[in-house]
């Protein structure tokens, strides 16, 4: 009886590894082939996902955010502390009247005014944004009751900004503010989540910012 084949275990070939099926001048196998292609396509497939997903999230913050830029919304002696006084800003200078908003400011109320988390003591004014937090709509200030209204969706927020009805998933962005020269100067915007802990880059609106939902949504420094 003929003595079986010997095969060489460390022969680059297969055939010459004694593989099943193997080809002459093949080394390696059909089967680690394929396998190695699948999981390339994986690969290729979970990056194809995941990527643009990632730059979704951390884009925003690596883009040049907007320079400082402090815009005079009157003396102080326009404001007081029992109600607010609108005024119209430039958001997007760049655009013309297409990029002003309008925001509410007043004095600081150390009686009504919880502290805003992540920064100092209050300052001494309160810009508010008009922009509602559920899906952007303006909301107006209703002195008499002194609350903010939304027209679309019945959202309500208190003195301060804090929702107390309706929709919105977080109070209303802020803007910081200070006092040049005896005038009142309004910065950029912020937003708070509803323990008033600001967030310095602002979330757009129906982004959450409770719990784990502030990990969820990126800040658009520009928005
Ligand atoms: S946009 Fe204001 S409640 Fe919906």
């Amino acid at each position: 009886m003929a003595d079986p084949p010997k095969f060489d275990k460390k022969s680059r070939y297969t055939e010459g590894r004694g593989i099943a099926g193997a080809f002459e001048g093949e080394t390696v196998t059909r089967r680690r082939l394929m396998e190695g292609g699948a999981q390339l396509a994986g690969g290729m497939a979970v990056a194809a996902t995941a990527l643009p997903a990632l730059g979704f999230a951390l884009g925003p913050l690596l883009e040049e955010s907007e320079p400082e830029r402090w815009q005079d919304v009157g003396p102080e002696n326009n404001f007081n502390d029992e109600t607010y006084v609108p005024k119209v800003i430039s958001l997007v200078p760049q655009v013309g009247d297409a990029g002003k908003t309008t925001i509410y400011v007043r004095k600081d109320n150390p009686q009504k005014d919880k502290r805003v988390k992540g920064q100092g003591p209050n300052p001494p004014y309160v810009a508010i944004s008009t922009r509602c937090a559920h899906l952007g709509c303006p909301v107006r200030y209703i002195q008499a009751s002194q609350k903010f209204v939304c027209p679309c969706h019945g959202g309500v927020y208190g003195f301060a900004g804090q929702v107390e009805g309706g929709p919105p998933v977080r109070p209303l962005d802020r803007f910081y503010t200070r006092v040049s020269s005896g005038r009142v100067e309004v910065g950029k915007r912020f937003s708070l989540n509803s323990e008033l802990k600001r967030f310095p880059h602002p979330r757009d609106p129906s982004n959450h910012l409770d719990g784990l939902w502030q990990y969820l949504y990126p800040g658009r420094p520009t928005t």
